[in-house]
């Protein structure tokens, strides 16, 4: 079977930093409560820096790490809620900044999913046989997205992006994947496009914002994550025991903790980085990837699983080897 492998990863994070005391000074909240309910302790920021430029960074890293000359890849997806532009697409933009002169791209919107959405795409588009490289990205800019007078949101978020590369490989490692969206549990968490914001609305109209159904939306993840990562599982016949790490999607610590217990496996097995970056939605997973990959915390083989989940709402995750 022709399967998707990755041979390069790269991330790219603003370097302005906020941590926890920088947001006390913004909203009623304090170090102290921000790090026990989320485990976050900073966020990075953009200031000068769009969407497209940091995924366009990922990308530059991911495809210099794998040694592919940016003309074989074929197809790039970029997985966004929070582009500076609706056209052109991120995708478009990135293949402009990297020179990948033959791709197709196109951006894919499923909030906090969208990376491992695309990751499943590109494993497809790989065994299909319509592509042989494919360029996955996870890039967000959620300081634009957010109320920064709410406590109960601006503290969660941070942004930056992450790339990673897939090269076909015949005869390559079985991967498996699952994936579920619940429509009807949309007011969850919504956030309406930060076009609409920039038409200068009136401070009233606040629904402009992210706006989220903490523990609404807390309560899902604990649930449906392990649910899908049982199903993949219980698809592939792997046991929980062989997965050497499962990369979550990285919105809050207590979540991991909690999908760990759940599935009655060792926390050591779920790599964090949220108390760094915070939640940058889409970009988390990519990130905490090509964070692993360069302290060589990957080997040929390791069987990974990476799961996703967040506004639509949707879910999502996948089985693979490195
Ligand atoms: O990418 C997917 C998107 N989102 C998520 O995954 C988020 C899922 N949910 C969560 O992570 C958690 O629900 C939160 C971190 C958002 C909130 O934690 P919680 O333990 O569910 O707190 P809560 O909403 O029940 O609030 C507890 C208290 C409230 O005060 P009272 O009513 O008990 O007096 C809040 O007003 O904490 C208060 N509070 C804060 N206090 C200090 C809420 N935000 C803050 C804050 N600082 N930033």
């Amino acid at each position: 079977m022709i399967t998707g492998k990755i041979c390069g990863t790269g991330s790219y994070v603003p370097p302005h930093v906020m941590d926890n005391d920088d947001m006390a000074k913004l909203v009623d909240t304090n170090d102290e409560w921000i790090r026990e309910r989320t485990g976050i302790a900073r966020r990075h920021v953009a200031k000068e820096e769009t969407t497209s430029y940091m995924a366009g960074q990922a990308a530059l890293r991911a495809v210099e790490q794998s040694g592919i000359a940016p003309e074989e890849i074929d197809m790039i997806l970029v997985a966004t809620s929070s582009s500076e532009t609706i056209y052109p697409c991120a995708a478009c933009e990135v293949q402009r900044m990297i020179g990948a002169v033959n791709a197709a791209g196109y951006d894919l919107n499923a909030a906090c999913t969208g990376f491992v959405l695309g990751f499943n795409a590109a494993q497809a588009y790989i065994s299909a046989g319509m592509c042989r490289t494919v360029l996955v990205v996870g890039a967000e800019s959620m300081s634009h997205m957010i109320d920064w007078t709410d406590r109960s949101t601006c503290i969660l978020f941070g942004d930056g992006a992450g790339a990673v590369l897939l090269r076909a490989e015949e005869d390559g490692a079985p991967v498996w994947t699952a994936a579920h969206s619940d429509g009807k549990k949309g007011p969850a968490l919504t956030g309406l496009s930060r076009h609409r914001r920039d038409w200068n609305l009136e401070e009233e109209d606040k629904e402009a914002y992210i706006h989220m159904d903490g523990q609404a939306v807390f309560k899902f993840a604990v649930r449906k994550v392990p649910e899908i990562i049982e199903e993949i599982l219980e698809k592939s016949g792997v046991s929980a025991d062989e997965i050497d790490y499962f990369i979550l999607h990285q919105a809050n610590r207590r979540i991991i903790e909690a999908v760990a217990k759940r599935l009655k496996t060792d926390i050591s097995r779920f790599p964090m980085n949220l108390e760094e970056y915070a939640n940058t939605s889409a970009a988390t997973v990519p990130i905490l990837l090509d964070e692993m990959n360069r302290k060589g915390m990957f080997h040929e083989g390791q069987k990974l699983i990476v799961a996703g989940f967040g506004a639509g709402l949707t879910w999502a995750g996948c089985l693979f080897e490195w």
